[in-house]
Parts: C-alpha cells; sequence; structure tokens
C-alpha cells in the first residue's frame, strides 16, 4: 500500500488531480492514508457492495479529526458506472482487483469519458500481461512502473495515462521496461511468472502462452 501512496504522491505533485478516486476500496485504507494526508481536494471512495461502502463510511465519520468530512466521498457503485467531471482532472486507482477486472472497468470507462481527462494507478493481483497489452491496444501512456515486494508476493504498479506520449511519458511495453537482473525481488517474481507460463503452454490450452513465455524469458536479457 505504501509503494502505491507514494506514486500518488508523485502523480498529485506532477498533474494535480481534482479528484482521486480509490475504487474497489474495501476497507479503504488506502484512501483514508490519502485522505488524512492531505494530497487531494477530494477522494472518493468506490466499492460495489452496500455493506463494505457503508461500514467504511460509519467509519470515516467516526474520526472527523483525521478524516474531514469535505475531503472525502463514499459510493455504492461498479467502478465502471461513474460519472467524472469534464471539467476537472481525474485519478482513478485500481488495486487488489483481478486484472480482467482491471482492463474491463477502464475499458468501460474509457468508453462512457473518451474524452475525460482521467489517468490511472492500477495494481492487479494477476493477469499483468494482459492488462499491459490492452493498454498498449489502446495506445495508453506509461507515467511510471515499479514492481513491489509485500510479503513474499509481487505486485507492479503501473501509472498511465491515455493522453499524447510525446508530451506526457514513455511508451508501454507487454512486459515492462523496469526489470533489474541484481534485483533479488525482480529476479523473484520473474521466475514466478516464467514458471506460470510454463505450466500453460504444458497444459496445451492457450495458444498465447508460449509467445508470453519467451517474451518473460528475454526480460533480463534487453
Ligand atoms: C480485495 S479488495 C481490494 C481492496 C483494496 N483496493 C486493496 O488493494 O487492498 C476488492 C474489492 O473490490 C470490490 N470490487 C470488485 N469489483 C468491483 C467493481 N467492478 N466496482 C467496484 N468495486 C468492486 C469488492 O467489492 C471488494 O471490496
Amino acid at each position: 500500500m505504501q509503494a502505491i501512496f507514494d506514486v500518488i504522491a508523485f502523480a498529485q505533485q506532477v498533474r494535480c488531480y481534482d479528484r482521486v478516486w480509490d475504487c474497489c476500496c474495501d476497507h479503504g485504507y488506502l484512501g483514508m492514508s490519502i485522505v488524512n494526508a492531505a494530497l487531494c481536494e477530494k477522494l472518493i471512495f468506490v466499492d460495489q457492495v452496500p455493506h463494505i461502502a457503508q461500514q467504511l463510511e460509519r467509519q470515516l465519520l467516526e474520526q472527523p479529526l483525521l478524516y474531514p468530512a469535505e475531503r472525502y466521498e463514499v459510493l455504492t457503485s461498479d467502478a465502471s458506472d461513474l460519472d467524472f467531471n469534464s471539467e476537472q482532472r481525474h485519478l482513478v486507482i485500481l488495486a487488489g482487483v483481478s486484472g480482467k477486472t482491471v482492463v474491463d472497468i477502464v475499458r468501460t470507462i474509457r468508453k462512457t469519458h473518451p474524452l475525460g481527462n482521467i489517468d490511472f494507478i492500477l495494481c492487479p493481483t494477476n493477469a499483468l500481461f494482459d492488462v499491459r497489452e490492452y493498454l498498449v491496444a489502446k495506445e495508453f501512456v506509461l507515467l511510471s512502473e515499479s514492481i513491489v515486494a509485500e510479503k513474499s508476493r509481487h505486485y507492479e504498479v503501473l501509472y498511465v495515462s491515455p493522453g499524447d506520449v510525446e508530451s506526457t511519458g514513455s511508451q508501454l511495453t507487454h512486459t515492462g521496461a523496469m526489470w533489474d537482473e541484481k534485483n533479488i525481488e525482480h529476479q523473484r517474481y520473474l521466475a514466478r511468472i516464467i514458471a506460470h507460463y510454463q505450466r500453460v503452454v504444458e497444459g496445451g490450452n492457450d495458444d498465447r502462452a508460449e509467445g508470453i513465455l519467451q517474451r518473460y524469458q528475454s526480460c533480463f536479457s534487453r
């Protein structure tokens, strides 16, 4: 969570978002730390499960000094159904949900707000290749990417924008350009991904797996 918080702090410095959306917020810890640190004018917590949103709202209201009411909103909603004010700059955070859910939500938001000023911080639990493949196909621009190790698990944190590569960032790749061959956590994470795709290739049910495996096998040799 700290790693995502740091990316949001960086994002706010460089792009000054009017609204930050902690989508799929569940317990809300990430958004709470953002509200508490006054990192943005307003943070919107979003979860599709009513009792989760209600419980979070109760918790926030109990501590008004830590979480001043004017700095947040809590919405019960599917993150795909959000309404973004086109006059404002938005940062949408999607963390702790599957790669498929991330792609579904980003795709729908882009479709319903094609001209919206909406950037994303994405930290899916799996299927990073699929998420990256979607972002590359849709010509998203990379603002930052990193690998985070936490409790023997690894995550990628992608900060991306649907903007113009010339002016705002660099080109996204299918497997990432952040690999550091000397970093033990990167070694472990890559070994795990390669083992996963080896199993998929052996299973013989996915035509794409061999190509994906080869791309990951060459991550350290670039
Ligand atoms: C595992 S929690 C992730 C919590 C937090 N974001 C994190 O990274 O620790 C997943 C949460 O996402 C919510 N969720 C899943 N799909 C959603 C969607 N399409 N829209 C809104 N919330 C969603 C679930 O209700 C659940 O509370």
